[in-house]
């Protein structure tokens, strides 16, 4: 067996990990794909910000999951990085092998234990559960000294059962034990003491950090994930924005910042640093393209907005009046509207700092080329346009189709037509096509250009900021033989934004289907 590992700083009482899952569970919501490139920027910025744990991926589930665990293992300075396996040898040893390389490896193994789960998920009786979590985690750690083991379905598992198999888990050598509300089904009170009794009753449960993870279906992982941690969980497994499987997992910003604010009676400390929580939020809304609602706790656009007459009377008079918490502590720059067609590549550069951006130099130059291209067309930059434009340009660096030129005539005389030049792999091919409506006739046009059948789920057109010359951001999702992917485009020309989605998406789906020609994009 490989000498156990104990987290950093895990003796001290009070000290929460912070294990993020982004990567692997929140990839897992529908369309929320990443590419290559999109999860290492993904993943820097986690182990930049203090995430003490990086959930990198699942890699057994594809090659490029495995690629991408291994590069992430490779490259992350500070924190562990974590794969996931199921009850599975085989799955094990792939996850053995891709965090192989990195400084702190971590394997992370499950199987369920909830009634329901074992009939019909598993189609095991108990005693063959029991016996595979002792083989499980005996062979991960044969391979790594931190082990973490899950309970899939733990808060719907029967009380001894799930002692038993904790027992079993730490016995074999397990360093973290997770129970998690896989189907968002408890509440505060009952898991707050589902990990107090669970810990009182397993005798070696001294001996691992127990771990919560929750998922949002009744709108409590946070209030679970707190109530955890008051039961004596140390662990706290979330993701940016709450992006995750249905209704997502507890939100790594409310957590982190709930912790914060309320350290009068939770007085659990961890490393992450606060000021960069609005960044990372942007980062992964742009490569996974979910937007983040207006109101969202933390992060949302009208998080730290003020809009009735009396509140911004008390703001003026002292900010605490209605601010629990300062919109600087979470990393919300002063919106204003300092940049225009005047201004030089210094002070861009230096916006971009502001914003949390670190460019390269030929991104910085590609930024500027469009920040001055939209300078002229629209009076006043705000910092929403160049955090837009920004990621519009980090998520498609590399794409292998791209927009080159658009006319489109539209109006009440159809039908409406439009002309389109993609450059696809550095050759420039255009088609005009006719459709029921502009955007019909530029999605006909990329599809006689490019043909697939995917089929288009979504189409989604927001402002950045407010007039009329505002950026249209627009979202689309496209999915084809199972696989769904999510992609935004941005133009103060709506039907330039719609173009460079749909193109962007279907960059995402050529990744997804693996180095095939784009002409060669049928399932
Ligand atoms: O929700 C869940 O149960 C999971 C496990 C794999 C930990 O994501
Ligand atoms: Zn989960």
């Amino acid at each position: 067996m490989t000498d156990q590992v104990q987290p950093d700083n895990a003796s001290n009482k009070d000290r929460v990990l912070i294990f993020d899952t982004t990567l692997r569970d929140g990839e897992q919501s529908p369309g929320a794909s990443m590419t290559f490139e999109e999860k290492l920027e993904v993943a820097d910025l986690l182990d930049a910000m203090g995430v003490d744990i990086i959930e990198a991926g699942f890699p057994i589930a594809s090659e490029g999951d495995f690629e991408s665990v291994s590069e992430i293992a490779r490259r992350i300075k500070n924190a562990s990085v974590c794969g996931l396996s199921r009850a599975a040898p085989n799955d094990i040893d792939r996850c053995a092998a891709a965090v192989k390389h990195a400084r702190k490896p971590r394997i992370h193994t499950f199987i369920s234990t909830s009634p329901v789960h074992m009939k019909w998920k598993l189609q095991k009786e108990p005693h063959e559960v029991l016996e595979l979590v002792t083989q499980q985690v005996t062979r991960a750690r044969n391979h790594v000294g931190d082990v973490e083991w899950s309970a899939e379905d733990g808060t719907r598992t029967e009380f001894d059962f799930l002692c038993r198999c904790v027992e079993a888990a730490i016995r074999a050598g397990a360093t973290t034990i997770n129970i998690p509300d896989t189907v968002g089904y408890t509440t505060p009170e009952e898991y707050e003491t589902l990990f107090r009794r669970v810990r009182e009753t397993v005798p070696n449960s001294d001996k691992a950090i127990f771990s919560v993870h929750c998922h949002n279906d009744l709108g409590l992982a946070v209030a679970n994930t707190l109530a955890g941690v008051r039961g004596g969980a140390r662990q706290i497994e979330c993701t940016i924005n709450g992006i995750g499987e249905r209704a997502g997992n507890a939100a790594l910003e409310e957590v982190v910042m709930a912790l914060k604010t309320r350290a009068d009676i939770l007085p659990f400390h961890n490393r992450i640093e606060t000021t960069m929580l609005t960044r990372a939020s942007r980062l992964v809304s742009a490569v996974t393209s979910f937007p983040v609602q207006y109101n969202k706790a933390i992060v949302g656009q009208n998080a730290f907005a003020h809009e009735s007459g009396i509140h911004q009377d008390g703001m003026l008079k002292n900010a605490q009046t209605y601010e629990i918490m300062t919109p600087e502590s979470v990393g919300v720059t002063k919106t204003s509207l300092v940049m225009g067609k005047h201004s030089g590549r210094h002070a861009f550069k230096e916006k971009l700092k502001d914003l949390g951006y670190e460019l390269g130099e030929n991104a910085l130059n590609d930024a500027f080329r469009r920040f001055k291209d939209l300078a002229d067309r629209k009076k006043f930059v705000y910092d929403e346009d160049i955090a837009a434009l920004v990621d519009d340009e980090i998520v498609n660096a590399n794409d292998r189709i791209k927009v080159v030129g658009l006319t489109v005539i539209a109006g009440t005389n159809g039908p409406q037509s439009a002309a389109l030049t993609l450059e696809i792999d550095g050759e420039k091919k255009t088609h005009q096509a006719t459709g029921n409506g502009p955007v019909d006739a530029i999605f006909n046009a990329v599809r006689a250009l490019v043909p697939h059948e995917a089929l288009l789920e979504l189409y989604q057109v927001h402002a950045v900021t407010g007039g009329t010359d505002a950026q249209a951001e627009v979202s689309v999702r496209l999915s084809e033989g199972g696989k769904s992917v999510t992609a935004k485009g941005a133009d103060p020309d709506t039907l330039v934004a719609s173009a460079r989605a749909y193109v962007a998406a279907m960059n995402k789906l050529m990744v997804k289907r693996g180095r095939g020609k784009p002409e060669e994009m049928r399932a």
